[in-house]
């Protein structure tokens, strides 16, 4: 199988590539801005990487698409600060550009493998969110923050629509906050630069203070990304057509715990590695209102839970790694 990642140098595409090459014998093209994270992986004969811009290098794209089995367009502004911060970039890169990727999927008819996102879901009140029958319950146009969740709902029903008209071949997966090692840098200690486990460990490193959001109430279920990428292979792989047409959340129910719990656990955790012990035990966890860190268009959710059933049925997949789990193996990778 030939694969084509764009963003393949980002969180989920650096992961998704090391397991592609070591697990199967497919061949991996790959486009992003930088190969940083990409280590040894440049070296192998299976990986064909390219420095670019998805929303410049449209001619490699097409002749990519064209020669390729399945395409993963993983390129995305998904940090909430940008959303409020810089809302028409997200949807000039997250909507416009993905788009003319779906296209181009659609008319080289290849099979489309596309990140939507727990965020579709919005400030949805219901237990566990399910892919058929959920809700999605968004803010009012001046809370941009949801500018990104309706960009990712478009796109999701864009191409619904392109599979019933023109039979694309299609997943949609939507990770419920992925974590682990190279989520996002820890280097750079200003606020907002970071989703919240790479954001808290920076502070850790760079300030000695992190800052929860309205006292970090809200509760996320942090899904160990060896765990997403499992998934994921078991949906390129598509055995028996599984994954065909088919929409998933791919997130961890057990691992459902309030922000302030989860900078509690890092701060904790951290003081079991000597390079970073001394810092740890410095770091103060306080509290600021949403309006001060991230500005008045923001608007949080407070809970966000997925019904994982469609992805145990169809991919037999569950997710096994604990949230204390998944940290020790993200401090161990920068710190052990
Ligand atoms: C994330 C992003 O939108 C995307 O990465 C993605 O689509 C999705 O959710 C996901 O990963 O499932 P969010 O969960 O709000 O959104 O992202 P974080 O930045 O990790 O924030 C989690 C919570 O921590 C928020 O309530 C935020 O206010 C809080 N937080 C974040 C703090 O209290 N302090 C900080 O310094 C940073």
């Amino acid at each position: 199988m030939k694969i084509l990642i764009l963003g393949v140098n980002g969180f989920i595409g650096n992961h998704l590539t090391e397991r592609i090459l070591s697990e199967e014998d497919w061949e991996v093209f790959g486009m992003d801005l930088a190969d940083d994270k990409l280590g040894a992986l440049l070296t192998n004969p299976r990986f064909h990487f390219v420095e670019g811009d998805i929303t410049i290098n449209h001619e490699w794209i097409a002749y990519h698409i064209r020669k390729c089995d399945v395409v993963l367009p993983l390129v995305a502004i998904a940090t909430p600060a940008t959303y409020v911060s810089d809302p028409l970039r997200v949807f000039e890169l997250d909507f416009e550009a993905n788009l003319d990727v779906i296209r181009k999927t659609v008319l080289y008819k290849k099979r489309l493998v596309f990140p939507s996102t727990s965020e579709v879901y919005g400030m949805c009140q219901e237990e566990a969110f399910d892919e058929e029958t959920s809700l999605f319950v968004v803010g009012p146009i001046n809370k941009q923050r949801w500018i990104y969740s309706c960009c990712k709902q478009l796109i999701d029903r864009i191409v619904y629509a392109y599979g019933l008209r023109d039979n694309l071949e299609y997943t949609l997966f939507r990770p419920f906050n992925f974590i682990g090692p190279k989520l996002d840098t820890i280097q750079e200690p200003k606020e907002g630069s970071a989703r919240s486990v790479a954001q808290f460990i920076s502070n850790i490193l760079h300030t000695g203070e992190i800052k929860l959001v309205d006292g970090g109430q809200q509760h996320r279920c942090f899904t160990y990304v060896d765990d997403g990428i499992d998934a994921l292979m078991r949906i390129i792989r598509n055995r028996d057509g599984c994954a065909s047409r088919r929409i998933f959340n791919i997130g961890n129910p057990k691992n459902d715990v309030s922000v302030k719990v989860l900078a509690e656990k890092i701060v904790a955790a951290a003081k079991n590695y000597p390079k970073i012990a001394d810092l740890a035990h410095r770091t103060k966890i306080t509290s600021v209102p949403a309006s001060a860190y991230y500005g008045e268009s923001y608007q949080d959710t407070s809970r966000r839970v997925p019904s994982i059933k469609n992805a145990q049925q169809y991919l037999g997949w569950t997710p096994t790694t604990s949230l204390d789990n998944a940290l020790k193996q993200t401090l161990d990778f920068y710190f052990a």
